[in-house]
């Protein structure tokens, strides 16, 4: 078997997070502008706390003003909709981002509905997603913006491949299948009812998963020479985490294979910063 490329997510996040750090530098030379993050965290999830600060503290090592409004549990969604409403409007602010899950008194559709498209760091407003389906610049989704250039880094051939999604959410699985789709890829999107996924998993040259499930894809699964791009973030019985490819055995048929943690993960948050910047760069018209 031929030798097995482990992605290092960590150092290509950090090369993203260096570009966007220059590209602060420039808006603020040629229009004085510096590009602001405003995210909302409603509840005490502890994961999503973690996620959260570290968002903050990202945004300022590249030169990114951030603010993070913080709302309890049983908050009236009147509140969290005024403060939405007050962040369009404000121009400081380049990018909104609203936390999920949200408590139950929200209906996540209208708080991602809420946010004006060009503020829409996440990629997740349906005008964003058409631009995206349409192949029209936009903001696009960040975890699957991430996965493409992970893909990049490799010396993966896109045209002509078979690449096959596992998952079809629309925070990973749609908008990956589609950033797949412009690339040239033949795209396969599977799920919890896919029949045959091991002989479907067993025709890609490159595998996106992203179902949240503990090792669902099995190692002897993947087809020697594929490039496996793990989303999943699970955590196991031991306590350990793992991603939702069971990581020994594709790790000795693979080419390159991204590890959970640090494969993935420290991607969503450089591109969180790059759409922060893009959105930045559109709202003062440098570009
Ligand atoms: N919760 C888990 N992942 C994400 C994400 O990418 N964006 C937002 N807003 N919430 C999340």
């Amino acid at each position: 078997m031929g030798h097995t490329d482990t992605i290092d997510g960590k150092k290509i996040a950090a090369e993203v997070r260096a570009k966007v750090a220059e590209g602060v530098k420039a808006l603020q030379a040629s229009k004085g502008v510096t590009p602001g993050l405003a995210v909302i965290l409603v509840g005490t999830d502890p994961a999503s706390q973690v996620y959260v600060r570290s968002k903050g503290k990202a945004a300022g090592e590249c030169g990114l003003n951030s603010w993070q409004f913080d709302y309890d549990e049983d908050v009236d969604p009147k509140v969290v909709f005024d403060k939405i409403a007050e962040l369009n409007a404000d121009e400081n602010v380049h990018g909104i981002l609203v936390q999920l899950p949200l408590p139950k008194q929200f209906d996540p559709d209208q708080v991602i509905e809420a946010i004006h498209p060009d503020k829409d760091v996440d990629g997740f407003h349906p005008v964003n997603m058409g631009r995206l389906l349409s192949g029209l610049p936009g903001l696009r989704p960040c975890t699957p913006s991430g996965c493409m250039e992970l893909i990049d880094h490799t010396n993966t051939r896109l045209e002509g491949a078979e690449a096959v999604v596992v998952g079809r959410s629309n925070i990973v699985g749609k908008p990956v299948a589609v950033m797949l789709l412009e690339r040239n890829c033949t795209v396969t999107i599977c799920h919890s009812r896919t029949e045959e996924l091991p002989h479907v998993i067993g025709r890609a040259d490159i595998v996106i998963a992203a179902v949240g499930r503990p090792e669902f894809i099995e190692g002897e699964w993947i087809k020697p020479g594929a490039t496996v791009i793990d989303v999943g973030m699970n955590r196991k019985e031991n306590g350990k985490l793992c991603g939702d490819v069971g990581f020994e055995a594709a790790s000795g048929r693979a080419a390159h294979i991204t590890p959970v943690p640090g494969g993935v993960g420290p991607m969503t948050i450089a591109f969180l910063l790059k759409n922060t910047l893009q959105a930045a760069e559109q709202l003062s018209g440098a570009r």
